[in-house]
């Protein structure tokens, strides 16, 4: 197999080595300056680990558009992980890995008739629909697509609303769709909704699996067979939150509405595999000591640091998708703390990262750290005022390069291991510095476990090879 993606090699660090040891050797090796993520991707395997133990029920379909890394998608699609494609590029991506167009879900309820025309020839049948005018072009298009309706059912609190752009009535609206679809002959094979994006209503998932039941019931009645319930996305992903809550919801509902295995579940989780996966680091290039204290004109009272990303950058986040960022100055300062504020590096006003926040004073060249930066930043950055988005360094531990490194579309040369001249040269020659109050938490399900579903049938064979040799390795120390 070919590697695909030089671009983004997966470092594998010892044991001494974590997310932020690489960020204080490279920000500390004398010669970066641009601003620059690391991306984790044990984070992301354990992402998939709580999911199948929380929710087992419901296979996961990863929201492409939320990060289309890579890496992010190669090493999802190791795991065994479906996609939910927005477009023909995002199609074209996943199935560029290697993906069967079988797994994939495209899940655009408006989709330009050119991207459907893609899916119908690449083989990507199943498609949301929320409208009758989307019914009348897939006939024309793709007729035997796998039909999808999506209904609306709104989370009371979510970072984003999704439910007034998408989304029909499932009382009124989607038994009509049902009924033109029927007239149509096409084929419904389920229901989807999306709550809403970072949802804070954990119920509203219950309210949703009632409707789709209901529409289930009718769909059999009018002589569909549907086998399809999908439930979006909506569950969080930064460091420290949980779906605990959600996947009880969840698991009760389908218990009372789906109880059989005959209904294939999945979701589309996007922030929740991605947001803790990327931790950002920027560099203080600028600095302005405001004085605004008329009866002290020299007492400064507040600082403005202007850094090398800002919200035409990652931190568009800011604005689309109503992120709150905390900096985190990676050395630890002294003295009196200072209001400050945080800019980007724009010569646009509207360019503020953080409006006010008491910090140390810092000098030009100190670096700020964003944690909890890989959902719906990069795929949308921009070069705006000729400022780069940030190159991704990624990263691994022993354990997880065990275990992917020859899980498809993975392949042992995405790795780079030890301290070869392209660590080197990438600033990750990593010294083992030990940094305080960081903890890795290691990953205790079986390797085989985490990556049963694979599409690859002699994953599990090799992983039970690997964890072998792991833990004989293990004996011998
Ligand atoms: C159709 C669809 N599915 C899934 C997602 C992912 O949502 P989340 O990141 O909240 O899991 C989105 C986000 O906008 C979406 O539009």
């Amino acid at each position: 197999m070919k590697v695909t993606n030089l671009d983004e090699r997966i470092h594998v660090l010892d044991s001494s080595a974590n997310v932020m040891t690489v960020i204080r050797d490279i920000g500390n090796s004398g010669v970066q300056e641009e601003a620059f993520y690391v991306l984790d991707i044990g984070d992301i395997v354990r992402k998939h680990q709580i999911w199948k133990e929380q929710l087992p029920r419901v296979d996961p379909y990863y929201a492409v558009k939320c990060n289309d890394s890579l890496t992010v998608l190669e090493v999802l699609a190791a795991l065994g992980v479906g996609f939910d494609c927005a477009s023909k590029s995002e199609i074209n991506k996943v199935l560029g890995i290697g993906v069967d167009s079988s797994r994939i879900i495209f899940a655009n309820p408006a989709k330009p008739a050119s991207h459907i025309r893609h899916a119908a020839a690449m083989g990507v049948d199943t498609m949301t629909v929320d409208n009758e005018s989307e019914l009348h072009k897939i006939k024309q298009l793709h007729p035997v697509a796998k039909i999808v309706i999506r209904i609306r059912c709104d989370a009371e609190l979510a970072q984003c609303q999704l439910g007034m752009k998408f989304g029909c009535d499932p009382t009124h609206e989607a038994p009509n769709l049902l009924h033109l679809a029927r007239m149509l002959e096409l084929d419904v094979v389920g229901i989807s909704f999306h709550v809403g994006s970072g949802c804070q209503d954990p119920p509203v998932f219950q309210r949703a699996i009632r409707h789709a039941r209901i529409l289930f019931n009718l769909a059999i009645d009018l002589g569909f067979k549907p086998y399809l319930l999908d439930l979006g996305g909506g569950y969080p992903g930064v460091k420290g939150s949980s779906i605990d809550k959600i996947a009880e919801v969840i698991n009760e509902a389908l218990a009372e509405c789906f109880p059989t295995e005959d209904v294939h579940i999945i979701a589309e989780p996007g922030r929740f595999y991605v947001a803790s996966a990327f931790t950002l680091a920027t560099s203080i290039h600028s600095k302005r000591a405001v004085r605004k204290d008329p009866t002290s004109p020299n007492t400064v009272t507040h600082v403005m640091y202007y850094i090398n990303d800002g919200v035409y950058g990652s931190f568009n986040c800011l604005l689309y998708d109503h992120q709150q960022v905390i900096p985190l100055p990676l050395k630890n300062g002294c003295g009196k703390m200072i209001q400050s504020s945080i800019w980007g590096p724009t010569c646009d006003g509207l360019d503020q990262v953080v409006e006010n926040v008491l910090l140390h004073d810092m000098d030009l060249g100190e670096w700020i750290i964003f944690e909890n930066m890989g959902a719906y930043t990069l795929p949308v950055a921009s070069p705006f005022n000729g400022f780069p988005v940030p190159k991704v360094h990624v990263v691994a531990d022993e354990g997880v390069w065990l275990m992917l490194k020859d899980a498809f579309p993975l392949t042992e040369d995405h790795f780079v291991i030890g301290n070869t001249p392209s660590n080197l040269r990438l600033g990750l020659d990593i010294g083992g510095t030990n940094i305080d109050g960081w903890t890795d938490p290691s990953i205790d399900m079986a390797a085989s476990e985490i990556l049963a579903g694979s599409s690859d049938p002699t994953a599990s064979f090799l992983y039970d090879y690997v964890e072998k040799m792991v833990r004989g390795r293990m004996l011998d120390l």
